[in-house]
């Protein structure tokens, strides 16, 4: 598989982000229930274009991550929350996730970052691995901060330095 092509999203991939979300939906990753119609849109108030890095292949978006603040005040503005990260089952194992993972790291660092860091599914062990493959450490662990299908599952914070 040739590499992802990484860019700024655009208010005009919000169908197709949207779509993608909806395709891969899981309790695997999700916290929330599977989405029905009528679907919300992908980009908010809290999550901008500008925010969101994609990845494309053959012009199609086969992956995304988002970028935010973990808190909005300025005394945690050195700090940044992966608020997202997927990519389409259809183009998973080909290291989509890490180009976009290490883009996004490098865009915090651009935006005066010092350190980042996100929250991931206990039992999600492949983002788990991939994480701790790009030098994220678990920080911290929210035991059974979710139920999702019946099951109580933790929250593990994992970050690093940038
Ligand atoms: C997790 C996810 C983003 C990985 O995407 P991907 O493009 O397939 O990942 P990559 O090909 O870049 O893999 C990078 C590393 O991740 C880990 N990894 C990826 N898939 C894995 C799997 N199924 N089992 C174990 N480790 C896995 C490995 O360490 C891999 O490195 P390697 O190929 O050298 O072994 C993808 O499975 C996904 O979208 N899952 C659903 C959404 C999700 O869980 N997002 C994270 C929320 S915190």
């Amino acid at each position: 598989m040739p590499e992802p092509y990484i860019r700024a999203a655009l208010p005009d991939d919000d169908e197709e982000l949207s779509a993608l979300d909806r395709a891969i939906w899981s309790y695997l990753h999700a916290v929330q229930p599977e989405p029905q119609p009528p679907y919300d849109p992908f980009f908010s108030g809290r999550h901008a274009p500008e925010d969101t890095l994609v990845a494309e292949l053959d012009r199609r978006i086969v992956g995304y991550v988002r970028l935010g603040f973990a808190y909005n005040i300025a005394s945690n503005a050195h700090v940044r929350q992966i608020q997202g990260l997927a990519v389409a089952e259809e183009a998973r194992g080909h290291g989509v996730a890490r180009t976009l993972l290490r883009a996004v790291m490098e865009e915090a660092r651009g935006r005066g970052a010092r350190r980042i860091r996100l929250g991931v599914l206990g039992h999600n062990a492949p983002a788990r691995r991939l994480y701790e493959s790009e030098g994220f450490a678990v920080e911290g662990v929210l035991p059974g901060e979710f139920l999702l299908g019946g099951e109580y599952v933790d929250d593990v914070i994992m970050g690093r330095a940038l």
